[in-house]
């Protein structure tokens, strides 16, 4: 099987692009929601971005001042990505989301953009979009963030292209790091020590090529149901295996399921490979640490092995999965509870007795497309049916995900 374009890869590549001088051609761009909000704000920005043989072609390098409000629709990517980028523009924007958007907390971005010298406002001090960012005349930092988010990252370090002097950030932990890779391929010198990112500003970007891989927390709906629906077996290939997103592997592994990772080769400065998982009987796992941001989005699938597994399965140090597109471990516990899982939410993560067995019933995305395709995971290996409302969200990520499925199970 293939899967769609990787998510994260594709954010980054149209908003480096839209930054670069020149031309940047994407191929394997993600045609999903979450994507297309980007497009649509980059474009309110004044990049001028076209479809061209099967390939995006963005001519960058020149930012405006927008007309109008930036919506960035269900993205946090977007919106804290083009935090980022605006806090060194020396112009107003406002940026805005759907009413998932505007309950994720903004202010670990505000805060040190406005240390560089951003003017933010926003909903209760700027803790909540809408922002507005009045940008330019920024200087670096050496910036400390408490939690081990990729967007906050990324955030400091696209404005650090527009700072004077040197912005660095350290993680307490990796997370993914396709904006450092990039930042690279667009002619940016990027050191990296350990968990410290640094880069010396301002720097002038030059327009690339981006080949983007399939995404592999796309391919983990696959993947984690070839793993638990007896006999399956389902190759996945050209999908991303950069490191610090394949904690979803390490968990299959641990958990006993059969993975092998074959054609393993390097794309445009991102490992690539194919994924082949056999069904198996799994067993429960303790999850927690620096495998946590590995797999950050793939937990709520994760959760879906575990009511399957034999024996008792804790994810720890997951606090994060209450502010992601929903409150996926309250939407978890309530939604997997509903089909009879022995599930129970604590503050940082999940407790889940494997019982073996899930029995069919009616369960609500919340509009959160992970939780949609995790429920419909789950859908495969219920005694009976498994109904799930609000699917559309899963257009955010991955269009085809109904199709694909089928295709996967002979229907
Ligand atoms: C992403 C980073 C992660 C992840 C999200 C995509 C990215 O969020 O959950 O789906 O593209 O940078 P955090 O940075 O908030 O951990």
């Amino acid at each position: 099987m293939r899967v769609p374009g990787d998510k994260s890869i594709s954010h980054r590549a149209a908003i480096l692009g839209a930054m670069a001088r020149g031309t940047t051609r994407v191929s394997g761009f993600l045609e999903a929601e979450d994507c297309r909000s980007t497009l649509r704000c980059l474009r309110a920005l004044g990049a001028a971005i076209e479809e061209r043989d099967g390939e995006l072609e963005i001519r960058g390098g020149s930012l405006r001042e927008p007309d109008d409000v930036l919506d960035v629709g269900n993205s946090g990517t977007t919106i804290r990505l083009l935090a980022g980028v605006l806090a060194g523009q020396g112009f107003h924007a406002v940026l805005t989301g759907d009413a998932s958007i505007r309950r994720r907390p903004m202010d670990r971005v505000t805060d040190p953009l406005r240390r560089m010298g951003a003017r933010i406002t926003g909903r209760q001090s700027g803790r909540l979009a809408p922002l507005t960012i009045e940008g330019g005349g920024l200087r670096g930092i050496a910036y400390t963030t408490p939690v081990a988010s990729a967007q906050v990252k990324s955030a400091v370090l696209l404005a650090g292209v527009f700072a004077d002097g040197a912005t660095s950030v350290r993680e307490p932990a990796q997370s993914r790091d396709h904006t450092e890779r990039m930042l690279e391929a667009f002619g940016a010198g990027v050191e990296r020590e350990d968990l410290l990112t640094r880069l010396w500003g301002p720097v002038a970007l030059r327009g690339a090529r981006v080949r983007v891989p399939g995404d592999l927390s796309s391919a983990a709906y696959l993947l984690v149901a070839a793993a638990l629906v007896p006999g399956s077996e389902v190759a996945v290939a050209d999908v991303g295996l950069n490191p610090t997103r394949t904690g979803i592997l390490d968990i299959l592994k641990m958990m006993g399921a059969a993975v092998e990772v074959r054609d393993r080769r390097e794309e445009g400065g991102e490992p690539v490979g194919t994924i082949a998982v056999r069904a198996s009987q799994l067993h429960g796992v303790t999850i927690g640490g620096d495998l946590v941001p590995r797999a950050i989005d793939e937990l709520p699938v994760v959760a879906v092995a575990a009511c399957l597994a034999e024996g008792e399965t804790l994810i720890r140090d997951a606090a994060e999965l209450r502010v992601k597109e929903s409150n996926r471990i309250d939407a978890l516990t309530r939604e997997l509870g509903r089909l009879g899982a022995q599930i129970e939410s604590q503050s940082d993560g999940l407790a889940v007795v494997g019982t073996r067995r899930l029995r069919g019933g009616h369960v609500a995305s919340g509009g959160d497309h992970r939780i949609a395709m995790s429920l419909a995971v789950a859908g495969l290996c219920a005694d009976g049916p498994v109904t799930i409302d609000d699917p559309d969200c899963i257009e955010t990520s991955f269009p085809g995900f109904a199709a694909t499925l089928r295709r996967a199970t002979g229907g």
